[in-house]
């Protein structure tokens, strides 16, 4: 007898069900699309025609990203192993906040001691290697949705202790502008920073470390 499949793998996981490859994967694609790129649509002629260089770079070869037209506040989006990534730009006044000790006592791990949620050179207190800049993987360390990127302070359907940040909109998990996880949600871990290294003052490769990094 055959397993029955997920009639709708788009759905929102339900609390306790285990993680489903086939959802993430649809997720994944439609961040792509939402950045702009067309990923999906575009993605069977695409690997058709590609050389072997472009099938070892999709397969896990190290992505570059330009962002000089990020502005302050603002997000970019990108794919590095079929995973989406995003790069914020954060302001002066999201540095100071994200350093309020009322602020970092909400958190799980506000000094980013999971060793594996980043590299070693981004387990700091602003977890990345430029201040102003996060590149993170915003898959929900709870069950794989991919949260919404939520700036504005205090919204009314967040509430006014809200200082902007990242929301899952499966089970209500919260993640502040540096990828840390709130306290009482259902994520347990931080969200996952990917090896990466500056080529410029705007351009970063994700998927590989800065010379010398451990
Ligand atoms: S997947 Fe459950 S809170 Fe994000």
């Amino acid at each position: 007898m055959t397993a029955p499949s997920d009639p709708d793998p788009s759905r929102p996981p339900d609390e306790g069900s285990p993680p489903n490859p086939r959802r993430r994967k649809l997720l994944v694609a439609a961040t792509g699309v939402a950045g702009g790129a067309g990923v999906a649509g575009a993605s069977i002629p695409f690997i058709a025609s590609m050389t072997p260089s472009e099938r070892a770079h999709a397969a896990g070869a190290p992505v570059d990203a330009e962002f000089s037209r990020l502005e302050p506040g603002g997000l970019l989006t990108t794919e590095w192993r079929g995973r989406p990534v995003w790069i914020l730009r954060r302001t002066e006044a999201v540095l100071k906040a994200l350093q309020d000790p009322a602020h970092l006592s909400k958190l799980v791990d506000p000094d980013s001691k999971v060793a594996s949620q980043q590299p070693a050179y981004a387990g700091n207190a602003w977890r990345s290697i430029e201040p102003s800049y996060l590149v993170v993987v915003p898959i929900c360390t709870h069950l794989g949705c991919i949260p919404t990127f939520r700036p504005e302070v205090a919204p009314p359907d967040l509430g006014a202790d809200w200082h902007g940040g990242l929301f899952c909109p499966c089970h209500g998990s919260r993640f502040d502008l540096a990828g840390r996880v709130y306290r009482n949600v259902p994520a347990p871990t931080n969200l996952v920073v990917p090896p990466h290294r500056y080529l410029g003052e705007t351009k970063v490769r994700i998927g590989e470390d800065p010379e010398g990094a451990a």
